[in-house]
Parts: C-alpha cells; structure tokens; sequence
C-alpha cells in the first residue's frame, strides 16, 4: 500500500499545480532565514556543525525547484538535489546547472549515490509524507548516503498546542465561520507513528503533525539510525501573516518549525 501512496504523491508534485504555487508562500519562504537553523546547532551561530565548508559535498531531500539548493550553494562547494517529481526536478536543473539531481521513488533516495554526501537537509517536504513506514525508509537511505562523518538537518512541522487551535485574535477576525474548516483539515493529518498510505492529498492537505508526546520517539528513532540526535523549534505562528499567505485560506496548524539534527559527533 505504500507504493499506492508513492504513486498518488507522484501525481500530484508531476500534476497540473503550477510548480510556483508547490513552494505555497514562496516569498515567506525565501525571506526565512532557513541557512542558520540548518546550519548552526539550536540556530545558535557559535555552535556551527561545520568548522569549514571546503571541499563538502550536500544533497537537498525534496529539493523541488532547487530554491535551497541554490541558497546553500553559497556555502557548500556543491550542494545536489532529489525529489519525487521529474517535473520539478527539470526546472532545478535549470535553475542550478552545476548540481545533479534524481528524481526518486517517493520512498527512498533511489540513485543518489551511497557514501557521497557530508550533509543532507530539507526544508518544507518531510512533513508532507504522512506515512511513518516510508520516512523511515527514506531516513534510512539518508543514511547510506552520508559519509562516516555526515550529518542531517531536517526541517519538519511541529504544533505545540494540537489539538486545540491556537486563538490568535487576528486569525479568527479573518476567518470567521472557516474555523469549523480549519478543525477538519487538522483531523485529516497523521500522527507521527500512523501509515496513512491512503491517503489522496499531499503537500499540506495530509501532513504530519509532530506533538510534543511524539518527541521521545522520534528522538530514539534518529539516534537508532544516525548515532544522535536533536531538535530545536523555532516559532513561526507569529511570523505567519493571517491567513498565511496567498496560497493558504485558512492558517497551517504548526506553531514550530522542528530542526532535527543527527549525525556522527555532533557535538564537534
Ligand atoms: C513544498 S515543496 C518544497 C520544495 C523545496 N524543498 C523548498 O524548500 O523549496 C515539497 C517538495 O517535496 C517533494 N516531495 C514530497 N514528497 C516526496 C517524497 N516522498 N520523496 C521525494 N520528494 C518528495 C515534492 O515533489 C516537492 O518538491
């Protein structure tokens, strides 16, 4: 059943959506400052997690259209993408010519090359795979890619306050009678350790919803895989404009963005 849900999120990220409007808020998204929470432990710019850049080599999981790619170039000597969509990862190719990029299965890192990479991160996709049986087959092959001493940043979404919805004054002015949509769209999500392999939506319509009883478990999980790991969450409710953009009608359910970090000696 896993593969039925790889084939619906193909369709969907190769569909007719206008590969502008896969990246919803694509202006809020390039104004966040998403390099120093991928690239200093806890954001904290004394603690980076590399003491050099030179001679690195990154991969972008659900790169899309390679719009980190291009923002981490400016560190990484190369930074590489992979992605579910061979639509997106066309326009990536245009966008970012010195990189290479794979288009994958949706369920694990495909062709990317085991053993190659010092860092892998990703912004704004691992929290549109509602099925905890493929991240973790995707985190696993995360983990083959890496060399002996690579690391991961994961951004994912994080919501301190499910399942009661956040009462921002500014949200319920605007919304009025859409709360009552907004509540369902909120049920419609996963839980951390849920298969919804059936699932029909992706990419914000059937996400999943880390909660903070999920974080022991997703802590044992990381360190099982990678050696280590930890979070660090950094608020974004407030920094959401009612109702979140353009693209949003109704306001995305995390409080947080979760940076999970993992890795060999992290703490060098
Ligand atoms: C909202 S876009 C974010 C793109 C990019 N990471 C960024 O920050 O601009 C989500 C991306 O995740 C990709 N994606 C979703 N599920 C995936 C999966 N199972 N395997 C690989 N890529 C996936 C989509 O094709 C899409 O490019």
């Amino acid at each position: 059943m896993t593969s039925d849900y790889s084939q619906m999120q193909k369709a969907y990220y190769e569909g007719p959506t206008d590969p502008e409007h896969i990246v919803g808020n694509y202006a809020w998204h390039e104004n966040f400052p998403y390099e120093t929470l991928l690239l200093y432990v806890d954001g904290d710019i004394r603690r980076p997690l590399f003491s050099s850049f030179k001679g690195l080599k990154a991969l972008d999981f659900a790169c899309g259209p390679g719009r980190m790619v291009s923002r981490m170039s400016r560190f990484f000597p190369r930074v590489d993408g992979a992605d579910i969509s061979e639509k997106l990862i066309t326009i990536a190719r245009k966008n970012c010519p010195q990189s290479d990029f794979w288009v994958t299965s949706g369920a694990d890192l495909g062709d990317v090359p085991k053993n190659n990479y010092d860092f892998i991160y990703s912004t704004i996709a691992l929290q549109h795979i509602a099925v905890h049986q493929i991240r973790d087959r995707i985190f696993r092959s995360m983990k083959e890619r890496l060399r002996p001493e690579g690391k991961v940043t994961l951004q994912m979404a994080y919501s301190s306050t499910h399942p009661y919805m956040p009462t921002r004054r500014d949200y319920s002015l605007e919304l009025g009678p859409a709360k009552v949509k907004l509540s369902r769209k909120v049920r419609n999500h996963a839980r951390w350790l849920e298969n919804k392999d059936q699932a029909q939506v992706t990419n914000s319509l059937c996400d999943v919803m880390i909660l903070p009883e999920d974080l022991p478990v997703i802590r044992q999980e990381f360190s099982s895989i990678f050696g280590s790991c930890q979070f660090w969450l950094y608020e974004v409710a407030s920094r959401f404009t009612p109702p979140f953009g353009p693209r949003h009608r109704v306001p995305y359910w995390p409080t947080h963005w979760i940076f999970i970090h993992a890795g060999a000696h992290l703490d060098k």
